[in-house]
Protein backbone atom coordinates (compact mmCIF):
# COMPACT_ATOMS: atom_id res chain seq x y z
CA UNK A 1 0.00 0.00 0.00
CA UNK A 2 1.35 3.56 -0.97
CA UNK A 3 1.93 5.83 2.33
CA UNK A 4 1.21 9.14 1.97
CA UNK A 5 3.49 11.45 2.08
CA UNK A 6 3.22 14.27 4.69
CA UNK A 7 2.34 18.01 3.24
CA UNK A 8 4.71 20.22 2.63
CA UNK A 9 2.37 23.00 2.69
CA UNK A 10 3.12 24.11 6.90
CA UNK A 11 6.87 24.34 6.31
CA UNK A 12 6.49 26.53 3.37
CA UNK A 13 4.04 28.94 5.09
CA UNK A 14 6.66 28.67 8.02
CA UNK A 15 9.75 29.51 5.45
CA UNK A 16 7.61 32.24 4.05
CA UNK A 17 6.50 33.92 7.52
CA UNK A 18 10.54 33.83 8.38
CA UNK A 19 11.81 35.01 5.22
CA UNK A 20 9.09 38.04 5.48
CA UNK A 21 10.17 38.47 8.87
CA UNK A 22 14.05 38.59 8.59
CA UNK A 23 13.20 40.92 5.08
CA UNK A 24 11.20 43.52 7.88
CA UNK A 25 14.12 43.09 10.43
CA UNK A 26 17.09 44.34 7.76
CA UNK A 27 15.06 47.19 6.74
CA UNK A 28 14.18 48.19 10.44
CA UNK A 29 18.09 48.01 10.84
CA UNK A 30 18.96 50.29 8.00
CA UNK A 31 16.23 52.58 8.73
CA UNK A 32 15.96 52.89 12.06
CA UNK A 33 19.89 52.99 12.72
CA UNK A 34 21.02 54.29 9.84
CA UNK A 35 23.58 55.85 11.56
CA UNK A 36 25.00 52.71 12.57
CA UNK A 37 26.07 52.71 8.91
CA UNK A 38 29.26 54.66 6.71
CA UNK A 39 32.43 54.89 7.70
CA UNK A 40 33.71 57.94 10.88
CA UNK A 41 32.77 60.29 10.49
CA UNK A 42 29.64 59.61 8.98
CA UNK A 43 29.39 60.47 5.22
CA UNK A 44 26.31 60.79 3.45
CA UNK A 45 27.44 59.45 0.17
CA UNK A 46 29.17 56.90 2.02
CA UNK A 47 26.36 55.46 4.28
CA UNK A 48 24.29 54.15 1.30
CA UNK A 49 27.05 51.49 0.11
CA UNK A 50 27.29 50.46 3.71
CA UNK A 51 23.57 49.72 3.96
CA UNK A 52 23.20 48.68 0.87
CA UNK A 53 26.08 45.12 1.59
CA UNK A 54 23.31 43.79 3.91
CA UNK A 55 20.28 44.60 2.27
CA UNK A 56 21.24 42.93 -1.09
CA UNK A 57 22.97 40.42 0.52
CA UNK A 58 20.30 38.98 2.98
CA UNK A 59 17.04 40.17 1.01
CA UNK A 60 18.70 39.62 -2.67
CA UNK A 61 21.11 36.70 -2.19
CA UNK A 62 19.64 35.13 0.82
CA UNK A 63 15.96 35.11 0.30
CA UNK A 64 16.09 34.80 -2.82
CA UNK A 65 18.40 31.40 -3.37
CA UNK A 66 15.91 30.43 -0.41
CA UNK A 67 13.00 30.74 -3.13
CA UNK A 68 14.82 29.27 -5.68
CA UNK A 69 15.42 26.28 -3.97
CA UNK A 70 11.98 26.26 -2.33
CA UNK A 71 10.53 26.26 -6.18
CA UNK A 72 10.72 22.37 -6.39
CA UNK A 73 8.80 22.30 -3.27
CA UNK A 74 5.72 23.82 -4.58
CA UNK A 75 5.75 24.97 -8.29
CA UNK A 76 3.10 22.91 -10.15
CA UNK A 77 3.83 22.15 -13.89
CA UNK A 78 6.30 20.74 -15.87
CA UNK A 79 9.98 19.97 -14.81
CA UNK A 80 11.11 22.24 -17.49
CA UNK A 81 8.86 25.30 -15.79
CA UNK A 82 10.61 24.27 -12.38
CA UNK A 83 14.29 24.36 -13.09
CA UNK A 84 13.65 27.46 -15.30
CA UNK A 85 12.19 29.08 -12.87
CA UNK A 86 15.00 27.78 -10.34
CA UNK A 87 17.57 29.00 -12.81
CA UNK A 88 16.14 32.51 -13.47
CA UNK A 89 15.61 33.46 -9.47
CA UNK A 90 19.61 32.26 -8.85
CA UNK A 91 20.06 33.85 -11.71
CA UNK A 92 18.85 37.17 -9.95
CA UNK A 93 20.55 36.21 -6.47
CA UNK A 94 23.53 35.71 -8.18
CA UNK A 95 23.14 39.26 -9.64
CA UNK A 96 22.09 41.11 -6.42
CA UNK A 97 25.43 39.11 -4.67
CA UNK A 98 27.02 40.80 -7.31
CA UNK A 99 25.86 44.00 -6.61
CA UNK A 100 25.99 43.86 -3.11
CA UNK A 101 30.38 42.56 -2.77
CA UNK A 102 30.80 45.39 -5.29
CA UNK A 103 29.42 48.14 -2.74
CA UNK A 104 32.45 47.04 -0.23
CA UNK A 105 34.78 47.96 -2.77
CA UNK A 106 33.28 51.62 -3.62
CA UNK A 107 36.47 52.61 -1.05
CA UNK A 108 39.81 52.58 -3.18
CA UNK A 109 41.46 50.74 -0.52
CA UNK A 110 42.85 48.30 -3.01
CA UNK A 111 41.29 44.44 -3.69
CA UNK A 112 43.73 42.62 -0.98
CA UNK A 113 42.81 45.32 1.99
CA UNK A 114 39.50 44.06 1.79
CA UNK A 115 39.95 40.76 2.79
CA UNK A 116 41.20 40.66 6.52
CA UNK A 117 38.04 39.04 7.91
CA UNK A 118 37.01 35.19 8.03
CA UNK A 119 33.52 36.83 6.96
CA UNK A 120 35.38 38.43 3.74
CA UNK A 121 36.89 35.50 3.27
CA UNK A 122 34.07 32.76 3.87
CA UNK A 123 31.91 35.46 2.09
CA UNK A 124 34.07 35.04 -1.74
CA UNK A 125 34.15 31.73 -1.09
CA UNK A 126 30.33 31.12 -0.99
CA UNK A 127 29.86 33.44 -4.15
CA UNK A 128 32.81 31.36 -6.40
CA UNK A 129 30.73 28.01 -5.00
CA UNK A 130 27.15 29.73 -6.36
CA UNK A 131 28.40 31.61 -9.45
CA UNK A 132 30.09 27.69 -10.59
CA UNK A 133 27.00 25.93 -9.61
CA UNK A 134 24.82 28.38 -11.53
CA UNK A 135 26.65 28.31 -15.16
CA UNK A 136 26.71 24.29 -14.68
CA UNK A 137 22.89 24.76 -13.99
CA UNK A 138 23.06 27.16 -17.32
CA UNK A 139 25.19 25.10 -20.01
CA UNK A 140 22.90 22.09 -18.80
CA UNK A 141 19.32 23.77 -19.06
CA UNK A 142 20.39 25.13 -23.22
CA UNK A 143 21.53 21.00 -23.58
CA UNK A 144 24.71 21.47 -24.44
CA UNK A 145 24.96 17.59 -24.50
CA UNK A 146 28.46 16.71 -22.98
CA UNK A 147 27.76 19.15 -19.94
CA UNK A 148 24.16 18.01 -19.27
CA UNK A 149 25.66 14.22 -19.53
CA UNK A 150 28.10 14.96 -16.84
CA UNK A 151 25.72 16.58 -15.05
CA UNK A 152 23.12 13.73 -15.06
CA UNK A 153 26.03 12.00 -13.41
CA UNK A 154 26.82 14.60 -10.79
CA UNK A 155 23.52 15.50 -9.87
CA UNK A 156 23.34 14.21 -6.26
CA UNK A 157 26.75 16.72 -6.13
CA UNK A 158 25.20 19.21 -7.13
CA UNK A 159 22.20 18.98 -4.70
CA UNK A 160 24.45 18.34 -2.19
CA UNK A 161 26.38 22.07 -3.25
CA UNK A 162 23.30 23.92 -3.91
CA UNK A 163 22.41 23.09 0.06
CA UNK A 164 25.87 23.38 0.86
CA UNK A 165 26.30 27.07 -0.52
CA UNK A 166 23.02 28.19 0.52
CA UNK A 167 23.75 27.10 4.19
CA UNK A 168 27.38 28.66 4.19
CA UNK A 169 25.58 32.09 3.34
CA UNK A 170 23.44 31.96 6.02
CA UNK A 171 26.56 31.28 8.04
CA UNK A 172 28.76 33.76 5.83
CA UNK A 173 25.60 36.67 6.50
CA UNK A 174 25.69 35.37 10.54
CA UNK A 175 29.36 36.77 10.44
CA UNK A 176 28.68 39.70 9.25
CA UNK A 177 25.96 40.57 11.43
CA UNK A 178 28.67 39.58 14.06
CA UNK A 179 31.79 41.59 12.44
CA UNK A 180 29.30 44.54 12.27
CA UNK A 181 27.92 44.70 15.86
CA UNK A 182 31.01 44.00 17.34
CA UNK A 183 32.36 46.74 15.53
CA UNK A 184 29.58 49.66 16.59
CA UNK A 185 29.56 48.22 20.35
CA UNK A 186 33.40 48.45 20.70
CA UNK A 187 33.77 51.84 18.33
CA UNK A 188 30.78 53.36 18.46
CA UNK A 189 29.76 52.98 21.79
CA UNK A 190 26.32 51.29 20.67
CA UNK A 191 25.05 49.27 24.01
CA UNK A 192 25.18 45.57 24.59
CA UNK A 193 21.62 45.07 25.53
CA UNK A 194 20.07 48.30 23.24
CA UNK A 195 17.74 48.37 20.88
CA UNK A 196 19.55 47.84 17.96
CA UNK A 197 21.30 44.73 19.11
CA UNK A 198 17.90 43.54 19.81
CA UNK A 199 17.11 43.95 16.34
CA UNK A 200 20.25 42.44 15.05
CA UNK A 201 20.41 39.44 16.98
CA UNK A 202 16.88 38.59 16.51
CA UNK A 203 17.41 38.87 12.72
CA UNK A 204 20.51 36.67 13.25
CA UNK A 205 17.87 34.19 15.18
CA UNK A 206 15.32 34.69 12.11
CA UNK A 207 18.15 33.76 9.48
CA UNK A 208 19.04 30.87 11.05
CA UNK A 209 15.80 29.41 11.63
CA UNK A 210 15.08 30.47 7.80
CA UNK A 211 18.15 28.60 7.08
CA UNK A 212 17.07 25.19 8.73
CA UNK A 213 13.54 25.24 7.66
CA UNK A 214 14.42 25.76 3.61
CA UNK A 215 17.05 23.03 3.91
CA UNK A 216 14.74 20.37 5.54
CA UNK A 217 11.50 21.51 3.36
CA UNK A 218 14.43 21.00 0.52
CA UNK A 219 15.36 17.19 1.93
CA UNK A 220 11.61 16.51 3.20
CA UNK A 221 9.84 14.09 0.34
CA UNK A 222 7.80 15.22 -2.27
CA UNK A 223 4.00 14.37 -3.08
CA UNK A 224 3.83 12.77 -6.71
CA UNK A 225 0.22 11.96 -6.81
CA UNK A 226 0.69 9.52 -10.01
CA UNK A 227 3.41 7.32 -8.79
CA UNK A 228 2.58 4.81 -5.54
CA UNK A 229 5.28 6.08 -2.65
CA UNK A 230 7.27 4.48 0.44
CA UNK A 231 8.02 7.18 3.49
CA UNK A 232 11.47 7.23 3.24
CA UNK A 233 12.31 10.36 5.91
CA UNK A 234 14.90 12.70 4.35
CA UNK A 235 15.18 11.30 0.99
CA UNK A 236 13.57 13.16 -1.60
CA UNK A 237 11.63 11.15 -3.97
CA UNK A 238 12.21 13.45 -7.07
CA UNK A 239 14.96 15.39 -8.54
CA UNK A 240 14.55 18.66 -6.16
CA UNK A 241 17.61 20.71 -7.37
CA UNK A 242 18.39 19.90 -10.91
CA UNK A 243 18.18 23.31 -12.90
C1 LIG B 1 25.64 35.93 2.07
C2 LIG B 1 25.86 37.09 2.63
C3 LIG B 1 27.13 37.87 2.53
C4 LIG B 1 28.23 37.70 1.71
C5 LIG B 1 28.47 36.61 0.64
C6 LIG B 1 29.18 38.75 2.04
C7 LIG B 1 30.38 38.94 1.43
C8 LIG B 1 31.31 39.89 1.78
C9 LIG B 1 32.62 40.06 1.19
C10 LIG B 1 33.18 39.21 0.03
C11 LIG B 1 33.22 41.09 1.80
C12 LIG B 1 34.64 41.59 1.49
C13 LIG B 1 34.65 42.83 0.74
C14 LIG B 1 35.25 43.91 1.58
O1 LIG B 1 35.56 43.71 2.75
O2 LIG B 1 35.43 44.99 1.03
C15 LIG B 1 32.32 41.59 2.81
C16 LIG B 1 32.58 42.64 3.68
C17 LIG B 1 31.78 43.05 4.72
N1 LIG B 1 30.52 42.58 5.00
FE1 LIG B 1 29.58 41.07 4.03
N2 LIG B 1 28.62 39.54 3.03
C18 LIG B 1 27.39 39.04 3.36
C19 LIG B 1 26.50 39.53 4.30
C20 LIG B 1 26.79 40.56 5.19
C21 LIG B 1 25.89 41.04 6.22
C22 LIG B 1 24.49 40.53 6.49
C23 LIG B 1 26.55 42.01 6.90
C24 LIG B 1 25.97 42.81 8.04
C25 LIG B 1 26.10 44.06 8.15
C26 LIG B 1 27.87 42.17 6.30
C27 LIG B 1 28.83 43.05 6.73
C28 LIG B 1 30.06 43.22 6.13
C29 LIG B 1 31.08 44.14 6.61
C30 LIG B 1 30.99 45.02 7.86
C31 LIG B 1 32.15 44.03 5.72
C32 LIG B 1 33.49 44.82 5.78
C33 LIG B 1 34.44 44.18 6.71
C34 LIG B 1 34.99 42.88 6.22
O3 LIG B 1 35.56 42.84 5.12
O4 LIG B 1 34.85 41.87 6.93
N3 LIG B 1 27.98 41.26 5.27
N4 LIG B 1 31.16 40.83 2.78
Amino acid sequence: MAAALPSLTPLLIFARILGLLVAVLIFVWALAFSSSFGHLPPAPDDRIFDVLHPLFMVIGFILLSGEAILVHSWLPGSRNLRKSVHLILQGLALTFGIFGIWTKFHWDRGFLANFHSLHSWLGLSVFTLFGAQWMMGFLSFWHWREVRATRERVLPWHVFLGLYSYALAVTVAETGLLEKLTLLQTKRNVPRKGPEAMVVNSLGLALALLGGIVVLTAISPKYTPSLPTIKQPFVSNSKPLSS
